[in-house]
């Protein structure tokens, strides 16, 4: 039987990507729709100024959205993926898994809380468990966890594949798309012909989310990773897909062929969004590129080349779809990961 699902602010940019990814699901069936006050009541169609790259589903576009509260969404939601700004997440998130909801969230309110598992599946899945010490803790009968930001998620995956090499110490430098900011995040005057070296509370983000990530979880405790990571984070003018420039030093000896081998070699999941190959590394020297390269995978794939030695012990860049990767198709793999562990 299919799970049925709530998406939270499911008229914006990952709203909409969430319901392009969740209505052909075979798991997962849409049952609730919630976004702000001025949109409650109307239909979907009415409501979301689509603008994702597939027609508008038929049988969504006639639900009618509710208000985000947790009177509003039937009890007999199983799941909720939550893609509201962080601001609203942190005011209503709690109270909705406070009321038995579990939740798969994409918002970056509550993502570094020690009792919050900020989960890549194919990183770190064990993490996961955390939700018990959550629920021990806050006494919810619901759930909580939490995708890292669209830009971690594109560099971590790398990291992990290095990891056996010991990670010391790691540079990032993003090139990230427009969509990142939202529908409404930054305008065309500002971004056109243009290139802007500041991401509010990017930096810090990708500094912290990937320690987390990369950390130990020995049943009761998260421990963070103790590599060092510093960002620069820029917004260019493409629609899709975060080019990231990595610089990484390690403990032990790495040349670029063992690196682009580990990276090959890092293993993907059997969950359904999942992609067959988790990284793929190109040989050319020009790849990856956004327009080109951001669809790997269905958009679920990570993306990297240009490996080469240089004053670091490996320098590379990588990509990922934001929208996809980087943020619904994150949530909806770590809500089949909560299906897969009976947490749901
Ligand atoms: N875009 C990305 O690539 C990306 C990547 C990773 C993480 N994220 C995170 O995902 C979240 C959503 O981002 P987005 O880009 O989709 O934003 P967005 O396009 O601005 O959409 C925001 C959604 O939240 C709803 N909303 C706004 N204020 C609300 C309120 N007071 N109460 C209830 N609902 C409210 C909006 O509904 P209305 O239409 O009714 O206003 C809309 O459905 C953010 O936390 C963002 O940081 C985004």
């Amino acid at each position: 039987m299919a799970v049925r699902v709530g998406v939270l602010g499911a008229t914006g940019a990952v709203g909409q990507r969430l319901i392009q990814l969740l209505e052909p699901h075979p798991e997962f069936e849409i049952a609730a729709l919630t976004a702000s006050e001025s949109s409650a009541g109307k239909t979907y169609r009415q409501a979301a100024k689509w603008r994702v790259d597939s027609p508008i589903p038929d049988d969504v576009a006639e639900m009618t959205v509710s208000a985000t509260d947790p009177d509003e969404v039937p009890d007999d939601v199983d799941l909720l993926f939550s893609s509201l700004p962080s601001s609203v997440g942190e005011q209503v998130e709690p109270a909705f898994c406070e009321a038995g909801y579990v939740m798969s969230s994409n918002s970056s309110n509550a993502r570094m809380a020690d009792d919050v598992p900020l989960v890549i599946p194919e990183v770190n899945a064990e993490h996961i468990d955390l939700l018990e010490v959550q629920r021990d803790e806050r006494g919810w009968d619901g759930a909580m966890v939490k995708n890292p930001n669209c830009s971690t998620i594109t560099f971590v995956p790398t990291l992990a594949a290095l990891e056996q090499f010991g990670l010391e110490e790691v540079h990032v430098a993003t090139l990230q798309a427009v969509s990142g900011a939202g529908y409404d995040g930054v305008s065309s005057m500002e971004i056109i012909d243009n290139a802007i070296p500041y991401i509010g509370s990017e930096e810090e983000k990708l500094e912290t989310e990937s320690r987390k990530l990369l950390g130990e979880f020995d049943g009761a405790e998260l421990s963070h990773n103790s590599v060092e990571v510093a960002a620069s984070c820029n917004r260019i003018p493409t629609i899709d897909g975060h080019l990231e420039n990595v610089w990484v030093e390690t403990e032990d000896d790495l040349t670029p062929e063992d690196a682009a081998d580990a990276m090959r070699a890092y293993p993907s999941l059997e969950l359904r969004s999942s992609p067959d190959q988790l990284i793929h590394v190109f040989d050319e020297p020009d790849r990856p590129q956004p327009r080109m390269d951001r669809t790997l995978g269905d958009g679920m794939a990570i993306a990297a080349g240009g490996l080469r030695e240089s004053t670091f012990d490996l320098q590379y860049n990588c990509l990922a779809h934001n929208t996809i990767r980087g943020a619904a198709g994150a949530s909806v793999l770590n809500g089949e990961l909560l299906l897969d562990q009976g947490y749901i």
